[in-house]
């Protein structure tokens, strides 16, 4: 289910940092730079961006930086959560950075998707985690 939640101003901020960490993307293969950004539980804000390589397989997602930056400044919960693509666009994660934002987030994570204000429940349904 969709949250009736409209983005507000805190929300607006979040992407402006994905859109500033998209711009600083390493993206040469795909051309194709993404910029996440996340606000923690206690309100700091982290963002990342795709770190791509020759050997195509070991690119980084803009989620992994992001969550190196998260506990690189101390660890914590995620509570908040955007990405972007060059444009400025909201993009929806990847299968495998649903996985990684669910450890550091859980079932309390919004996300803000093309479709809005979403809970990573509906993202990642009946995901796999720390208690399994
Ligand atoms: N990418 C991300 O950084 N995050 C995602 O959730 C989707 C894909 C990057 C990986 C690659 O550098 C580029 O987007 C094209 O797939």
């Amino acid at each position: 289910m969709t949250t009736e939640l409209t983005p507000g101003d805190d929300w607006l901020e979040l992407r402006q940092a994905a859109v500033a960490s998209a711009g600083l993307a390493y993206a040469p293969y795909s051309n194709y730079p993404v910029g996440a950004a996340a606000r923690t539980s206690d309100g700091r804000m982290l963002s990342g961006c795709n770190v791509e390589n020759a050997s195509y397989g070991l690119t980084l997602c803009a989620e992994a930086g992001l969550i190196s930056a998260l506990f690189a400044a101390g660890g914590g919960r995620l509570a908040q959560f955007c990405c972007v693509d060059g444009a400025g666009h909201l993009i929806t994660p990847c299968g495998r950075c649903r996985q990684l934002l669910w450890e550091h987030g859980g079932p309390d994570l919004i996300v803000w998707s093309p479709a809005g204000l979403l809970p990573m429940t509906e993202l990642l349904p009946q995901a796999w985690g720390f208690d399994d």
